[in-house]
């Protein structure tokens, strides 16, 4: 084989609570991430050259180094010398339809997608969690984009433990193209606000990661109770992000009061915002309200569901 092409699924947080700082700078996290079936499509095949080379028509994608897709595949031909002799340069072309800079892990899952495709193209035998690994090293999402559904993440998001994967509860998502939300920016101003709350000591936030398992989020996904899940969900990055760009809390407010929603909030760091909604037919009717209430161009708005899978190989050739 010479070319997979991958089906790179984005992720919204159902849950996500800030517990303290770490010894690397980074935030003890409790999470319950969730993949979504808005994805992007990555083409990974032998390019007959020493390089790795970036394609993607999407103007806010970078084709350097700064692109994680681009880190990943330098990693791996770090890490595997042999193979990379054997085999060459890649050609990584991205098919974007995964907002950018959003707080959907659009970055993360394209990496993700391209660990599992050079491991298919270079018979590397890497399993999930050695793949899983390698990722964390280039991001803290990029374990979870690997095999996707529903989990919770604790440490700095990588621990995973999968729960029973939800699928066919839609939601509405809007983000506007020209609002990005730069991760480390929210993690700073929140540690600036709230850094007094924060779990000191290190048993006392190994017990408060775990309780997450015990937790009303988890009950209600065991449930599989879409009104309980929407009455748990929680975002403590809102609480720096929704009052520094008023747009996106206009959008959450919007969303939130249509008809048929259940509830409505912010994925990840943002500016994305979800609503999640009794069907797929209400789904489609709050779409249109929305458009109707908010006609600004800028803004995109998608009808999409859960789904209970990552990464997924859509043709090899
Ligand atoms: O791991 P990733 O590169 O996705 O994280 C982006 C940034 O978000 C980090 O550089 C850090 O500033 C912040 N972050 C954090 N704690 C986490 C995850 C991310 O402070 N657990």
């Amino acid at each position: 084989m010479r070319s997979y092409t991958l089906i790179a699924p984005a992720k919204i947080n159902l849950y996500l609570e800030i517990i303290g700082d770490r010894p690397d700078g980074y935030h003890s996290l409790a999470m319950v991430l969730q993949s979504i079936d808005l994805a992007d499509h990555i083409n990974v095949q032998v390019n007959g050259t020493d390089d790795i080379r970036i394609r993607c028509d999407h103007p806010q994608v970078p084709k350097d180094k700064t692109n994680l897709a681009y880190r990943v595949a330098e990693l791996i031909v770090a890490e595997f010398p042999n193979a990379f002799a054997q085999y060459g340069g890649v050609d990584i072309t991205i098919d974007k339809r995964i907002p950018v800079a959003a707080g959907l892990a659009g970055g993360s899952t394209n990496a993700a997608a391209v660990l599992v495709g050079m491991n298919l193209l270079w018979n590397l035998g890497l399993t999930q969690t050695e793949l899983e690994e390698l990722g964390a090293t280039l991001g803290s999402d990029v374990p979870f984009c690997i095999a996707g559904g529903t989990a919770i993440a604790t440490g700095r998001g990588e621990q995973l433990s999968p729960l029973l994967g939800l699928d066919n509860i839609y939601m509405v998502l809007g983000k506007y193209r020209s609002l990005e939300v730069s991760t480390p920016w929210a993690y700073k101003t929140y540690r600036q606000q709230y850094v007094r709350s924060y779990i000191k000591d290190a048993e006392s936030l190994a017990a408060r990661a775990g309780a997450v398992n015990s937790g009303a989020m988890v009950k209600a996904i065991q449930k599989k109770d879409a009104l309980l899940i929407a009455q748990e969900l929680h975002n403590d990055l809102e609480r720096v992000v929704l009052p520094t760009y008023p747009q996106v809390l206009q959008l959450r407010e919007v969303l939130a009061s249509e008809k048929g929603v259940l509830a409505a909030m912010m994925s990840g760091s943002g500016p994305s915002v979800f609503a999640l909604c009794e069907s797929q037919q209400q789904a489609e009717q709050v779409m249109l309200q929305v458009r109707e209430k908010i006609p600004n161009p800028d803004l995109e708005l998608f009808v999409t569901r859960m789904i209970t899978h990552g990464i997924q190989i859509a043709s090899s050739v």
